[in-house]
């Protein structure tokens, strides 16, 4: 069992609260998750080599925030000794529990924000993807989100950012038009890829979805520029990494050294 902090802190308190499961309702995943799902498998490939590539050999303890359906727990099972995935919609989580039935992992429901993020404890990794974006401001959440790392433990982030266009697009008038065209495009990139009209067709029903635009809507990106400022500055040494058009990544070690 591990001995410190995080894991057996959120273990301490032992199944979600009402509380928490009344509020899994909005900003979560929840009545979409098959669909974001295989959406997730579909478009994480090279997300997932990025993953592969920054995360250390081994961690003790590892924290996901936002963990979702556990996209990358495979990767963080097998770098890590325990595991503690933390999401505020119980659908996502009930895909993860039911594909990982390891005793070195646990999903706790809980909605996140940056008032809340201290209380879970301190990890010697903390992982994140395309999920901080949902949490609030940056700047605030990242604040509290270094204080998740041990002293020498190592934050992975990936998180969405606004495509310059959308914004290009947004001034203009035709966000809407473009946000479409948008859903075709990455129907038609499955299509090409994958060369299944149903996986398309999943695509395009998960980007059309209510929830899924209700979701978009509220969240926060940031865009490439203040991604890259608001990163560095709340994180000192953190580097950042262009994924792809929507998404960015920053490693940051915390120093051994007590902080000043
Ligand atoms: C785009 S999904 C990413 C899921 C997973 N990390 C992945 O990479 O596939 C964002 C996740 O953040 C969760 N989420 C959104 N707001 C949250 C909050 N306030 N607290 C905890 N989790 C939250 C959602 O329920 C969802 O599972």
């Amino acid at each position: 069992m591990p001995t410190s902090s995080g894991t057996s802190r959120l273990r301490a308190k032992g199944r979600p609260s009402t509380d928490a499961r009344k509020s899994s309702g909005s900003a979560s995943f929840d009545g979409i998750s098959h669909l974001y799902d295989r959406f997730a498998q579909l478009t994480q490939d090279d997300l997932a080599r990025w993953v592969a590539e920054h995360l250390p050999p081994f961690s003790q303890e590892a924290l996901d925030i936002g963990c979702g359906t556990g996209q990358f727990h495979d990767l963080l099972l097998a770098r890590s000794e325990w595991l503690t995935g933390v999401d505020v919609s119980a659908d996502q989580l009930q895909v993860a529990r039911d594909r990982y039935r390891s005793s070195r992992v646990t999903y706790t429901l809980r909605r996140l924000d940056a008032g809340t993020l201290h209380q879970l404890g301190q990890y010697d990794l903390v992982f994140s993807s395309t999920a901080l974006h949902h949490l609030g401001p940056a700047d605030e959440v990242l604040r509290q989100v270094r204080c998740l790392v041990k002293p020498g433990g190592t934050l992975v982030v990936i998180d969405c950012i606004r495509p310059p266009q959308g914004i290009l697009m947004a001034r203009m008038g035709m966000f809407e038009w473009w946000r479409w065209l948008r859903c075709l495009h990455g129907a038609a990139k499955v299509l090409v890829r994958r060369r299944s009209w149903r996986d398309a067709a999943l695509m395009f029903e998960l980007r059309t979805h209510p929830t899924w635009r209700r979701l978009a809507a509220e969240a926060l990106p940031l865009g490439k520029e203040e991604f890259d400022r608001v990163y560095t500055r709340r994180l000192p040494g953190a580097r950042t990494y262009g994924l792809n058009s929507s998404t960015r990544g920053a490693v940051w070690r915390r120093s051994l050294q007590p902080e000043e």
